[in-house]
């Protein structure tokens, strides 16, 4: 069998996806147990519990059947939560399914996508299986995506502009005039696509409320998930809102049953859970301070972010100082495969793994450098 007549050849050049390295591996390979895992941006108080109830329920009740395809309930209750006609929503299997039922929505082969560097690397990963191409543009100093460079990239024949707001893993925001300037200035037939996978966790009142601009923006996508501040991660869904018109395109090409009943029932529940909502946003908060300051005590240039981790960029190469915290059982996320093999992303734990976390790192970075 010869491969190369056989796999499409824009799959054979890709790389394979790497996650942040789960804990069942760190236990396999290290023969440890006490494993605290800041590597994915997990949510470390775990699940709403409101939401564990409602997937509990569904689990011993209705596993036998099929989910409703559409997710009717979740799409009502985001609908009225955002002020918005329930035709305005697209739910999936996790933003990732939404993020490649995009792809296989709107992108042609050999069509250009507009995305910086240093971001979500699933943007560039379903346009290189749609067989479109990247367009990487360097960031700006501060680990910011460069709006200017990336507006300069964009022609009539880019389909996407793909934007991270807050971008991880740098934690840096899109504020208020320059989101205004993309949409602006970017054409109507090219799409404009804003991922919020951490819209919960900012504060900045420079944040663009971008739901705001879907009224007069048909050609602006916005992506969320319940993964992050809802702690739903593992059951699998994500979400966009944009013009009716993208989502009747979006129907047609999902599969049938893409979000399954717990993270139907879960997502439900954890949208009137008000009182987990906020105890994360505190906790993340406060952690945020504790790392970003620790690390900047220790002279690496620092960026808190706005998101539920912390970016720093060591001047130095990671990867053994990321071995030497395996040793110990803390997994964090060294950017090494994505071109920036000298910074670190670390997600914000609860306060004792946070302290768990520096005592660990300080030794591990103190063993390999001096
Ligand atoms: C920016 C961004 N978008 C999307 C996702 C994927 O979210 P989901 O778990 O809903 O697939 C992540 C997950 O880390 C993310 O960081």
């Amino acid at each position: 069998m010869d491969l190369k007549k056989i796999v499409r050849p824009c799959i054979l050049e890709r790389k394979e996806y790497v996650p942040g390295k789960p804990v069942e591996e760190v236990t396999r390979e290290y023969g440890i147990t006490d494993i605290i895992k800041l590597a994915s941006n997990e949510n470390p108080l775990g699940s709403s519990p409101k939401a564990i109830e409602a997937m509990l329920r569904e689990v011993k009740e209705t596993t036998h059947l099929y989910p409703e395809s559409l997710a009717p309930s979740v799409t009502e209750k985001l609908a009225k939560k955002f002020n918005l006609p329930a035709d305005h929503f697209y739910i999936d299997n996790g933003e990732d399914g939404v993020i490649t039922m995009l792809g296989m929505t709107f992108i042609n082969p050999g069509e250009e996508c507009v995305i910086s560097e240093l971001t979500f690397p699933a943007y560039e990963n379903i346009v290189g299986k749609m067989d479109g191409k990247s367009v990487i543009v360097p960031m700006a100093p501060g680990y910011k995506q460069d709006i200017d460079a990336m507006l300069a990239k964009v022609t009539p024949k880019t389909k996407v502009l793909f934007l991270c707001n807050p971008n991880n893993p740098t934690g840096t925001l899109i504020g208020k005039a320059d989101f205004e300037k993309i949409l602006k200035t970017v054409g109507e037939n090219t799409l404009i696509v804003s991922d919020e996978a951490y819209y919960e966790f900012v504060e900045d009142p420079d944040y663009p409320q971008s739901v705001n601009y879907l009224k007069d923006h048909p050609n602006l996508i916005i992506l969320r998930t319940f993964s992050k501040i809802m702690g739903l991660a593992s059951v699998r869904i994500g979400y966009l809102i944009a013009h009716p018109d993208i989502v009747k395109a979006m129907l047609k090409t999902r599969e049938p049953f893409p979000v399954n009943r717990p993270a139907q029932a879960g997502a439900l529940a954890a949208m009137d859970d008000h009182e987990f909502v906020e105890k994360v946003v505190r906790v993340n908060s406060e952690g945020r301070k504790q790392i970003a300051a620790a690390l900047a005590d220790m002279g690496f240039e620092v960026i808190a972010g706005h998101g539920n981790f912390v970016f720093a960029d060591l001047k130095k190469p990671v990867a053994q100082v990321y071995e030497e915290l395996l040793k110990v059982g803390v997994i964090i996320r060294p950017l090494n495969s994505q071109g920036a093999p000298n910074c670190i992303r670390v997600t914000i734990g609860t306060k004792e793994q946070n302290d768990r976390f520096i005592r660990s790192f300080k030794e591990a970075y103190n063993k390999v450098y001096s």
